[in-house]
């Protein structure tokens, strides 16, 4: 076969100069046709878009063509043709084809239609399908988002470690990591395992959130993001939770709550209007596929400001709404730590717009967040968005060395493992505020997918790590 070197697809479909020569690699989605023409539309991964080959049967062995089915990879020499049929401009007629790899009828893709479910569990091979295609290159653009926001805006990118000694959100949720034999642990006369001699000399885990090592590096850079994986061994599974999912931690000396939400709300808007514009294909597939709202509700988030209200008295609209009959699962009342359906409520039914919410009861909150005057309240703000609830979680961080320590031993908070920690507080502290988004929560609302196993590659929850 003539070496021609390749054109990707989304280029290709581009093209109009008619009579190039040009070659196309890709796999076969569907082949059809007559006994003198066959139709083959071939994809890539480059766009959702297929382009078409045409075939004259006749110029062809046959032996080839029996090894063009669905899910074979092709490399295809042909003339660049203007497409007569409606849909593209273009087609190539097919000179020469090169089978690369065939493909036999155990292909499990060779039907359309299968249920979400059932492509979770061939995770290593939907990415080819048209539905994943298309979250993936969203994914991909939304990583590209965050960084072009937080670089325009001046923020450095930090990276914290993966590693880590110290419960940031004091939850015990963490994955342990070890070299030890776990069949012959060592024990203290307590019964506690001894960790001298693990890799670390001390009991390590995967981060929960790079946000303490976030704070020492805005007290220093100014203005810092993370952007990486954290892992939470909570047991929920849930359309929402994962055990391993990426998290986008912004933190910035010298801002207060009110700037945190500013920042937010304009972060998330910029996020969605780069979808909207960047991969206008993949997510009109995804509306007209899943979620015939979709591009509504993409750009109704990009109009209006999100509410901002406190949490006492978001917990009355609820209360009120109860009192009218309105029937939750769980109960709503000062104090709790609200459950999505409530959060959905605020957001959908009563404002009808993304909420911010803020000054939670300090009992449902994490140790470093500021304290309010009331003693009962943190300086907390939670991002509530349609079809998710929280999106996104921050606050303004207590800045006091002395109330900080405080709050660390109300809780029994090990001081041993936060000294570093403290040491902000003690040289030169300063007012700072932060929040974390959920990477995969975001992309289910850019997605409209309504799982969140279906937003990431590979997802792991309890009792699922394949692949
Ligand atoms: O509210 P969270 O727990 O806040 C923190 O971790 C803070 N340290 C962030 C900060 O202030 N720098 O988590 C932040 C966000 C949530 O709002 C949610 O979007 C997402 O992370 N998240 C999860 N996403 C998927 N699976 C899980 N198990 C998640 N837990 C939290
Ligand atoms: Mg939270």
């Amino acid at each position: 076969m003539e070496k021609i070197s390749r054109t990707k697809i989304v280029d290709l479909l581009k093209r109009v100069d008619f009579g190039a020569m040009v070659n196309v690699k890709g796999w076969v989605r569907t082949r059809r046709g007559s006994k003198q023409v066959n139709f083959i539309a071939l994809n890539d991964g480059s766009t959702i878009n297929n382009v078409q080959i045409v075939v004259d049967l006749a110029s062809f062995d046959e032996e080839l063509l029996k090894k063009i089915t669905t899910g074979a990879c092709i490399s295809v020499n042909g003339k660049l043709t203007e497409s007569v049929g409606s849909g593209q401009k273009n087609e190539i007629h097919a000179v020469d084809i090169e089978v690369l790899g065939v493909c036999d009828n155990t292909y499990p893709l060779q039907k359309k239609g299968h249920t979400l479910e059932f492509l979770r569990e061939i995770a290593h091979l939907r990415p080819r399908t048209n539905t994943f295609g298309a979250v993936f290159r969203i994914r991909h653009n939304m990583a590209i988002a965050i960084h072009s926001f937080f670089h325009e805006k001046g923020f450095f990118y930090f990276h914290t470690p993966i590693i880590t000694g110290s419960d940031c959100e004091g939850a015990g949720q963490m994955f342990q990591v070890t070299t030890k034999n776990l069949y012959d642990l060592k024990k203290d006369e307590n019964g506690s395992i001894i960790y001298d001699d693990d890799f670390f000399g001390k009991q390590a885990s995967l981060t929960v959130s790079g946000q303490l090592e976030g704070e020492l590096a805005a007290t220093a850079l100014g203005a810092i993001y993370t952007f990486g994986p954290t892992f939470r061994a909570e047991n929920s599974n849930t359309p929402r939770h994962l055990a391993e999912f990426w998290m986008i931690e912004p933190e910035v000396a010298f801002n207060d709550i009110v700037d945190n939400m500013d920042l937010a709300e304009e972060f998330i808007k910029y996020c969605v209007l780069w979808a909207l514009e960047h991969c206008a294909d993949d997510i009109k597939f995804l509306n007209d596929m899943f979620d015939k709202g979709l591009i509504e509700r993409l750009q109704s988030v990009l109009k209006e400001a999100f509410v901002r209200l406190p949490y006492t008295e978001g917990v009355k609209i609820l209360e009120e709404a109860v009192a009218k009959g309105h029937k939750f699962e769980f109960p709503v009342y000062w104090g709790v730590d609200l459950a999505s359906e409530h959060e959905r409520y605020l957001v959908e039914e009563h404002f009808k717009r993304p909420v911010i919410l803020t000054d939670y009861p300090k009992e449902i909150k994490a140790f470093y967040m500021k304290q309010n005057e009331d003693g009962k309240t943190v300086r907390a703000m939670d991002v509530l968005f349609p079809k998710i609830g929280e999106i996104i979680g921050g606050s303004e961080r207590e800045a006091d060395y002395d109330k900080l320590l405080a709050r660390i031993d109300e809780l029994n908070i090990p001081m041993k493992d936060m000294w570093w920690y403290l040491d902000t507080r003690k040289f030169g502290t300063c007012p700072h505020s932060g929040f974390g988004l959920g990477f995969e929560r975001l992309l289910l609302f850019v997605t409209g997918m309504a799982n969140i196993r279906d937003v990431i590659p590979f997802p792991r929850t309890p009792h699922n790590a394949e692949f």
